[in-house]
């Protein structure tokens, strides 16, 4: 079996990659990635010696090159990580957005009609779901909430997330989506909120916190929700959406304590700062379907999975410092001097 895995050199893509390296020896992985400011290759060095391995270099909406590329590796599986992913960026930048979640999504579907793909997986986010008020604690996202977006990140998710669907109903192509909550773990960028804080917290910077920092997002280890897509795209049912999610609620405020106490650091580095535009208040995933079709549940807790996260940022320095070394630093500038 050939798994094309799309944006596998960014946060997830490659997690799930080490991961169907591991548990799926057999099978033969290509990775397309454009290697953007979120992509890494050198996060994917342990695979590149592999022999049933490919790395190519390349963007998911030129439609040559991932022609020439489904002509060469006739893959059985497809499964889009490549996005841009970050909402603060969407906001600065709706364009890119648009191009890469929802013309790179329309480019790999057309590939697949093309050359019988079997099938289709779009990695999509709770956040097309929009969110839920902060009184309400006994309301979630199913599959059947209505889609409702607030940032034009979440927009270009949701808009792909219904064409994705759109092809499968108009040219039957055998798709799935899995709609995920927040992810932490190993190889996470730090411009997202639980590595930036812990990269900042260990240079004694200040951590800045949008808003009151009541803000509740549904954390989810990033080795479950690998898991969980490897379920949906192997035997998910066609043409259906999946909630991804591990009942991990916790506001900014506490996910930041949380890092802080576990570093030795005080407190006072909390800073907080003007909130972002549009900001969603909580969000928070109603798993049952995944769990009960597919037998799926979450392995890690929060406290677990943040511990081991900390220490996975303690012994990479080299990983994050080398990114926080480059231009990422007029990033930073840019986004929070005057916040
Ligand atoms: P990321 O930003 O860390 O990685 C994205 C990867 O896609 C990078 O390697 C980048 O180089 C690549 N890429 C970007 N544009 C491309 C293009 N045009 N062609 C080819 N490659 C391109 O993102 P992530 O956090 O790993 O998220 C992966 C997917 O999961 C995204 O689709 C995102 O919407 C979804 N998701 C993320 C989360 C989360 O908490 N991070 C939660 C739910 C769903
Ligand atoms: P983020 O990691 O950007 O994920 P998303 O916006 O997709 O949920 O942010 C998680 C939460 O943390 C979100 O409520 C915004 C907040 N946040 C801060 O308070 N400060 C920051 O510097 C960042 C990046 C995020």
């Amino acid at each position: 079996m050939t798994i094309l895995v799309t944006g596998g050199a960014g946060f997830i893509g490659s997690n799930f990659l080490f991961w169907e390296a591991e548990k799926n020896p057999q099978d033969r992985l290509v990775c397309l990635d454009a290697l953007t400011y979120a992509g890494n290759l050198s996060t994917l060095a342990p695979l590149m010696e592999k022999e049933n391995f490919r790395f190519v270099k390349g963007d998911i909406a030129d439609s040559k090159c991932v022609d020439q590329l489904f002509a060469e590796e006739k893959p059985d599986i497809v499964v889009n990580f490549a996005a841009e992913s970050h909402v603060d960026r969407s906001i600065e930048d709706p364009g890119l957005f648009l191009r890469t979640n929802i013309l790179g999504t329309q480019t790999l579907m057309d590939a697949c009609r093309k050359y019988g793909v079997g099938r289709y997986h779009q990695v999509s986010t709770d956040e097309v779901y929009g969110d839920l008020p902060l009184d309400r604690p006994e309301l979630m996202f199913t599959e059947e909430t209505p889609i409702h977006t607030s940032s034009p990140y979440s927009a270009s998710k949701a808009s792909a997330d219904l064409l994705v669907l759109a092809y499968h109903r108009t040219f039957g192509l055998p798709v799935s989506i899995s709609r995920c909550s927040n992810n932490y773990g190993p190889y996470h960028f730090p411009e997202k909120l639980i590595p930036l804080m812990i990269s900042r917290a260990l240079a004694d910077e200040s951590l800045p916190v949008y808003g009151d920092g009541a803000n509740i997002r549904d954390w989810l280890y990033v080795a479950d929700h690998c898991a969980a897509i490897d379920a949906v795209m192997r035997r998910g049912r066609v043409g259906e959406v999946y909630n991804i999610g591990g009942h991990n609620e916790r506001s900014n405020l506490e996910v930041v304590k949380t890092i802080l106490r576990a570093l030795g650091k005080p407190e006072t580095l909390i800073r907080f700062v003007k909130d972002r535009p549009g900001h969603d208040m909580r969000y928070a995933i109603d798993p049952t379907k995944i769990h009960d079709e597919l037998g799926w549940l979450p392995e890690t807790d929060f406290d677990s999975g943040i511990a081991k996260t900390i220490q996975w940022y303690l012994d990479n320095r080299a990983w994050w410092e080398e990114i926080l070394s480059g231009d990422y630093q007029n990033y930073y500038k840019k986004m929070y001097e005057n916040r």
